[in-house]
C-alpha cells in the first residue's frame, strides 16, 4: 500500500484555512482510521488482580463514606483507552464496587444496561423495579437500561461485585444519563423472576399468557449455571464448553449491546477461542489459570480476576489445575457486531 500525503506536504497557509473553516483533510489520517486488514486496537491484554483491587477497594471504604460516593467503585480501567476514559473494552465499562455491612445504594436508574457479578460477601440484595434478588457468588444479576435499582446489605462482611454496563456505548451516543429516586415498595416476593423462569426450556404461562417483559428474568444464579456446565461436560469431552445468557423468552442475549456467556475449562485443559472480532472480558468464578492472546506473554489468573483481551486476537485459555475444573463469566460486543453486520 503506497505512502499517503501528509499534513506536512500542505502550505501552512491552507492548513490555516481549513482549520478555520473546520475542515479536514482525509487523507493524512485515512490509514488510521481504515488500516489495511485489521482494525488498530486500543484494548490491551490485561488482569486485574483480585489480591491487588480487594485491599484497595477496602481502604475506599475507609477514605470515602457512601454518602459522599454513591456509588463506591473502582473502574477496571483498560490504559488502552486511556485510564480516565474508564473503558474495559470499546463498549463495557466494568468496576469493582463495595458495600460495607448496613450501608445502602440509593435508588436510581440510568439509559445505560448494567450487570452485576456477584464477587465477594452474602447478605445483599438487589431490588430491581420492585423485586428483591439475593446475591451470591458468581450471581448476575440485570438492570437492563431504564429500570429502577437499589442495593441493600444485610450480612456481616462487605460484599463486592463486579458491575458490567455498555456506559463507554450510550455515553459516546450522547445518550448517557441517570435519575435518583425515592426509595422503592417491594411489590414483588424476592427471586420471583428467577422462580418463574428457574427450569430451562420451561416458561410461565399464567392464564394462558407468555411473559413480554423485556428482561423477564432478572437473577441468573451461579449454581444452575455452573452444574449446567457440569452436566454438559459429561457430554463434550472436548472443545470449548461454553454457555450463553439469554432472555429466556425470546433466547435473545441479555442486552443489545453486551453479550454474557459461561465456560468451564475441564481439569488441565488448553482451549483455543475461536478468532473473533470482538473484544472480549474474563472474570473467573473458580479456579486458575493463564490467559494467553497472540502468542505474547501469558498472565497469570486467579479466582475473583477480572480480564480483558482484544478483538481480531488469537485467544488461549488454560486451567492451572489437573484435576478441578475452572470457571469462567465472560462478556464481550458480539450482539453490537452482529447488528452492525461486522460480527
Ligand atoms: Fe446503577
Amino acid at each position: 500500500m503506497h505512502q499517503l500525503g501528509t499534513l506536512e506536504d500542505l502550505p501552512e497557509s491552507y492548513r490555516n484555512e481549513l482549520t478555520e473553516q473546520n475542515l479536514v483533510p482525509l487523507w493524512p489520517n485515512m490509514r488510521a482510521v481504515l488500516p489495511p486488514k485489521v482494525p488498530s486496537r486500543k484494548t490491551r491484554t490485561l488482569r486485574w488482580g483480585y489480591e491487588v483491587v480487594r485491599p484497595l477497594l477496602l481502604q475506599a471504604g475507609e477514605l470515602t463514606p457512601m454518602e459522599k460516593a454513591e456509588r463506591r467503585v473502582l473502574v477496571l480501567a483498560n490504559p488502552g483507552h486511556g485510564l480516565n476514559n474508564m473503558q474495559a473494552t470499546p463498549s463495557i465499562y466494568m468496576g469493582l464496587q463495595l458495600i460495607l455491612p448496613g450501608e445502602t445504594a440509593p435508588n436510581h436508574r440510568h439509559t445505560p444496561n448494567a450487570v452485576r457479578i456477584i464477587v465477594e460477601g452474602e447478605g445483599a440484595y438487589t431490588t430491581v423495579d420492585g423485586e428483591p434478588c439475593r446475591m451470591e457468588r458468581g450471581d448476575l444479576i440485570l438492570t437492563p437500561s431504564g429500570k429502577w435499582h437499589e442495593h441493600q446489605h444485610e450480612g456481616d462482611g462487605p460484599i463486592v461485585w463486579l458491575d458490567i454496563l455498555d456506559l463507554p456505548l450510550i455515553y459516546q451516543l450522547e445518550g448517557s444519563w441517570a435519575m435518583e429516586g425515592r426509595p422503592q415498595q417491594t411489590t414483588l416476593s424476592r427471586d420471583k423472576s428467577f422462580a418463574d423462569y428457574s427450569a430451562a426450556g420451561v416458561v410461565p404461562n399464567l392464564n394462558f399468557q407468555r411473559g413480554t417483559a423485556d428482561a423477564p428474568m432478572l437473577r441468573y444464579p451461579w449454581s444452575k449455571t455452573r452444574s449446567c456446565l457440569v452436566e454438559m461436560a459429561e457430554h463434550y469431552q472436548n472443545g470449548l464448553l461454553q454457555v450463553s445468557y439469554v432472555n429466556p423468552e425470546t433466547g435473545a442475549s441479555l442486552f443489545p449491546s453486551i453479550g454474557f456467556g459461561a465456560l468451564m475449562l475441564r481439569p488441565g485443559e488448553t482451549v483455543t477461542l475461536p478468532k473473533r472480532t470482538t473484544a472480549c472480558v474474563f472474570h473467573a468464578v473458580e479456579g486458575a489459570g493463564q490467559l494467553n492472546v497472540d502468542g505474547g506473554e501469558p498472565l497469570a489468573w486467579n479466582d475473583k480476576d477480572t480480564l480483558s483481551a482484544p478483538g481480531y486476537s488469537d485467544i488461549t485459555l488454560s486451567n492451572g489445575s489437573a484435576d478441578q475444573p475452572a470457571f469462567m463469566i465472560t462478556a464481550d460486543e458480539a450482539p453490537l457486531h452482529r447488528y452492525l453486520g461486522i460480527y
